[in-house]
């Protein structure tokens, strides 16, 4: 058994043992007593334990109470203690948040200086999305925003640099990039060895970016048994396009998938700006938000009204289908024991899909409505009609009835006003903490005509709070 070794703060550590769900949150407060990383709500909302995690592709900010052990393994961490320097010098964003007085009880400050020193490594300046799964009770964002874009373009500390020259010279040393077993866990390094490995263990629980997985742990204090971690698992991270088509591998994270689909279908990508949090994207995967079958889950209906199709593997079996069938029912998906979520193909041409997403709060939450919509129209006649919803129904699921009654009809306000009552045929949804029955129905109805508007070229943004 091999253990887990990484960068801590430019020190290098080894974990021997211990359950391979511990999160980086215990063992850095329990075991280093790096107090300095707060536990706020320990389920990834509210960005108390955000650290700063460099591989060979860069930082990024991720939440320390809901990261397992051997996800760190060959990377490095620092905390907020490592983000000042070895003799204690502060890092420009320390500094900046001193001098415009960011901080007041100061628990939620060391989530914020490590968020704002991956946005500070990384030369971005929107930090209005970088640090908004950073919560503050007392102080206020202007003081934090006014700090953070005053330390903007000043030079990136050496000692934060030294970390990717650190893990560049280990990479190249490291060499055979074999499958382990980790700290109790598997490991694989390529999705042949997952496939084995998973048709031998059906009842293992994979773990993707551990952002539905680590609440498991943490929230319901579930000893998950066998457990195989893919986030080494290479070939499930491509993102590859041909004529036509984007292959997105199961394991591409949200930021990934972002970024890659940002010139392709802009709606998409402005939706998951707006799924959870800088550090949840920078984790969760597209296969978690798949597999995991939430009726609630951002990606798959956008991905149902875009055509998408899933790739599935078991053992040296692969099957592909159309996403939709995939949800069977309430948390009850098309996947058979030891399958997993190998990758997703969209198409590259959408130009008409639009996604609206419907919160209580416009940054980090979860959708009580999201509309898809995707219509073809040629010689002003509806000849291909995908819209889907999340948050209507059990699944994820596409609006058969109101389609029906759009295909072949000229696009106008009234053909689309004359199929608003068949909504109550394809939904009829769940009163909940998110919204009611009559509230989804109704503001479902009402994003087929902000569709058209959109459509036709009226400003329906509804970004005006962040203007
Ligand atoms: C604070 C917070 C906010 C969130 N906000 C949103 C949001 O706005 N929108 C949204 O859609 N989701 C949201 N989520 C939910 C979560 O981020 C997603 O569902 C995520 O995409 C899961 O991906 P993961 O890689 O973290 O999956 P994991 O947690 O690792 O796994 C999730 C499930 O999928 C299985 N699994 C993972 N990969 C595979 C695979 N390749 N094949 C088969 N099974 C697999 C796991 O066994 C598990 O059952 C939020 C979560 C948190 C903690
Ligand atoms: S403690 Fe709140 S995000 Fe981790
Ligand atoms: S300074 Fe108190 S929570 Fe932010």
């Amino acid at each position: 058994m091999t253990d887990t070794a990484f960068l801590l703060n430019g020190t290098p550590v080894r974990i021997s043992g211990g359950s391979p769900t511990r999160t980086l949150l215990d063992y850095l407060r329990e075991d280093q007593h790096l107090c300095g990383t707060k536990e706020g709500c320990n389920e990834g909302d509210c960005g108390a334990c955000t650290v700063m995690v460099t591989d060979e592709n860069g930082p990024r900010a991720l939440n320390a109470c809901i990261l397992f052990l051997p996800q760190l393994h060959g990377k490095a961490v620092r905390t907020v203690e490592g983000i000042s320097g070895p003799a204690g010098q502060l890092h420009p964003v320390q500094v900046e948040m001193i001098a415009h007085h960011g901080s007041q009880c100061g628990f939620c400050t060391p989530g914020f200086i490590a968020s704002m020193a991956v946005a500070h490594t990384q030369g971005r300046t929107d930090f209005d999305t970088t640090l908004a799964g950073n919560l503050c009770r007392c102080t206020g964002y202007a003081p934090i925003i006014r700090a953070a874009e005053a330390a903007a373009h000043t030079p990136i500390p050496d000692w934060i640099h030294s970390d990717k020259v650190i893990l560049s010279a280990q990479i190249s040393s490291e060499g055979s990039g074999e499958a382990e077993s980790l700290s109790g866990a598997f490991r694989p390094t390529n999705s042949d060895d997952l496939a084995d490995w998973y048709q031998q263990n059906p009842t293992a629980t994979l773990i993707a970016g551990a952002t539905d997985v680590g609440l498991w742990v943490t929230k319901q204090l579930r000893d998950l048994g066998p457990v195989a971690f893919l986030n080494a698992v290479n070939d499930l991270q491509q993102i590859e396009q041909t004529p036509g088509h984007l292959h997105i591998g199961a394991g591409v994270t949200i930021t990934q998938l972002r970024a890659a689909i940002t010139p392709l279908h802009p709606s998409f990508a402005e939706l998951l700006r707006r799924y959870a949090s800088e550090q949840v994207r920078n984790a969760a995967t597209i296969g978690g938000n798949i597999a995991n079958g939430s009726p609630i889950g951002d990606g798959p209906p956008a991905l149902i009204a875009l055509g998408a199709t899933l790739h599935l593997r078991r053992g040296d079996e692969m099957r592909t289908i159309p996403l939709e069938t995939f949800f069977l029912d309430y948390r009850k998906q098309d996947r058979h024991p030891g399958e997993f979520v190998a990758g997703i193909t969209i198409p590259t041409h959408a130009p008409a899909l639009r996604c609206y997403k419907l919160t209580k709060r416009f940054d980090q939450d979860i959708s009580a409505v999201l509309g898809c919509f995707n219509l073809t129209v040629e010689v002003d006649k509806i000849t291909q009609a995908r819209i889907a919803f999340g948050g209507m129904a059990g699944i994820p699921k596409r609006a058969a009835h109101v389609e029906s009654a759009l295909l072949n009809q000229p696009f106008t306000l009234e053909t689309l006003h004359s199929a608003l009552p068949e909504f109550a045929k394809d939904f009829q949804p769940l009163t909940d903490m998110r919204a009611s029955s009559a509230y989804r129905l109704t503001t479902a109805q009402n994003l087929l005509i902000r569709y058209f508007h959109d459509l036709n070229g009226t400003q329906t943004n509804v970004l005006e709070v962040a203007l």
